[in-house]
């Protein structure tokens, strides 16, 4: 487990010596806190001296005279204020707590000249800190007393803002971090440990917040007609489930926001099996589903004022003796058929009879679906922005900008004629592959096949969700992709 994470403000604090740490504007005046901490300028002296000038994120770790109030200062360079999105806040956060060298407990101001701290930002400054104190070491026997690192830590921030910042940070930056670590989480999880009917059980665990949750086994997807689901899941011994979750936090004649996560939970590629390197980081196959499931924690913990659902389709994409062969064609609950020519095109096959069933059953105003669906989109756009495809402009530019916002980016990609006749079908209504070129888009095609004329969104999160490079705010294989960017589009574009 990582270790234990208090955070609490105050708008003043006696020093008692260990460690401080104190932002600092580029190029301003002194560094927060610097009347109490360095009566003597002694600190200020060596800043100068080290030419330290408060270069966004950089540190400068001093060691304290005798006589001086702390046994170490870390001055942390915040950038220029005005220049400062919610975004740096993070990323200053988890600066800070990248730098409490050992320590278990550390005092941190934040009230430097020219940063203009409020609330707001004293809170996503917290709620970095809580992104990057995540690890997923749940699985290492070595024991905490053997670690260098303090099991727990205690962190007092000071700003004159602290009654404000703790009160955001109570009821709305601690529910984002919260959504987003149990995303990590799960991604993280051994698929050995994390199959179907666990990962339905999370869903369920989310009826505490006031969530309405039903889970579809195998037995009702088939009265459904979900042929294309099942087909997937008849491999594996371990059986599908379909996670339903309504929060209702709007107006109740308002239609719902849809949110649809691809829930594979291993995928070897089926008959189509995968080649053997690399296949263990298809337990992150279900980066789609964790990504909805943390949206919706923190849409219920933080008691949004809208209608949301969320879906999960749950299942595990073996080959065995029952598998699903190249050939076979499958039946969808929309009526439509699809020959399956690769069994490893599986996220296809679950998310259309999700987004149908979702259309169907709820009538909701937009659909946004989120999947590691292709390795295609690897190739296009690495691990730096996730794959954007709609049918909706207006929604499309929404979601660019909620990207822009949480820094969780979107690049888009085209939708057109051409690209859906490459998964026409000799013998059924569509084939499941399009072939190699233009990969996720002929995969965006065939979910688009299923969403009707409603507004729909499709995030191919294949290169965005695992193994992304580490940095200020995630230092974990997993990211927890999409929940902050989801969270962020429905503040800014459907609470009022
Ligand atoms: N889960 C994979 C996509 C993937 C690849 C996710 C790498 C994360 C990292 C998906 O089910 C898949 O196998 N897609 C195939 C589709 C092809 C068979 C048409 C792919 O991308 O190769
Ligand atoms: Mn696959
Ligand atoms: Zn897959």
């Amino acid at each position: 487990m990582p270790a234990s994470l208090d955070i609490s403000f105050v708008s003043s604090a006696p020093l008692s010596g260990g460690l401080a740490l104190a932002l600092k504007e580029k190029d301003g005046e002194g560094f927060a806190g610097a009347a109490s901490l360095d009566p003597q300028s002694v600190f200020a002296k060596a800043a100068a001296t080290a030419k330290f000038t408060g270069k966004s994120l950089s540190t400068l770790d001093l060691i304290a005279p005798q006589g001086a109030p702390v046994d170490r200062l870390v001055i942390l360079g915040a950038g220029k204020g005005g220049d400062l999105a919610a975004h740096d806040w993070l990323r200053l956060g988890g600066t800070a707590l990248a730098n409490l060298k050992g320590a278990a407990e550390a005092t941190l101001f934040l009230d430097a000249d020219g940063l203009a701290v409020d609330g707001r930002k004293a809170a996503d400054l917290a709620l970095g800190m809580m992104l990057r104190n995540y690890a997923f070491d749940g699985f290492k026997t070595r024991r905490k007393d053997e670690d260098d690192k303090p099991a727990s830590l205690r962190i007092v921030i000071v700003t004159a803002a602290a009654q404000e910042a703790e009160e955001i940070f109570r009821t709305d930056a601690l529910p984002v971090a919260e959504g987003v670590l149990l995303a990590r989480e799960l991604v993280n999880l051994p698929p050995n440990i994390l199959g179907p009917v666990e990962f339905a059980e999370k869903a369920s665990d989310l009826a505490r917040l006031g969530v309405e949750v039903e889970i579809l086994t195998e037995v009702e997807m088939k009265a459904l007609g979900m042929g294309a689901l099942l087909g997937v899941a008849q491999g594996s011994a371990r059986p599908p489930r379909l996670a339903v979750m309504q929060w209702k936090g709007g107006q109740e004649e308002t239609p719902p926001l849809a949110f649809i996560g691809k829930g594979v939970v291993f995928d070897t590629g089926g008959i189509s099996i995968k080649p053997a390197a690399g296949m263990e980081d298809m337990k992150g196959d279900m980066g789609g589903a964790a990504a909805v499931l943390g949206l919706m924690h923190v849409l219920a913990a933080r008691k949004a004022r809208v209608n949301a659902i969320g879906i999960l389709g749950l299942v595990e994409n073996m080959p065995d003796g029952n598998a699903q062969r190249p050939g076979d064609i499958v039946t969808s609950m929309s009526g439509q058929t699809i020959e399956i020519v690769n069994t490893d095109a599986e996220g296809r096959l679950v998310l259309c009879d999700a987004l149908w069933y979702c259309k169907e059953r709820f009538k909701p105003s937009m659909m946004i679906n989120l999947a590691t669906l292709t390795g295609a989109v690897l190739v296009a756009l690495g691990n730096f922005h996730a794959g954007l495809f709609s049918n909706d402009d207006a929604l499309a530019e929404k979601l660019l900008l909620a990207g822009q916002d949480s820094q969780e980016r979107l690049w888009r990609l085209p939708l057109g004629k051409d690209y859906d006749k490459l998964i026409d079908s000799r013998f059924a209504d569509m084939k499941n592959s399009g072939g190699r070129h233009a990969g996720s888009i002929t995969a965006a095609q065939f979910l688009k096949r299923f969403v009707g004329e409603t507004p729909w969104a499709h995030l191919d999160i294949a290169g965005t969700a695992m193994s992304s490079p580490a940095d200020e705010i995630n230092q974990s294989w997993a990211s927890g992709f999409g929940v902050r960017l989801l969270d962020r589009l429905v503040r800014n574009s459907f609470e009022a």
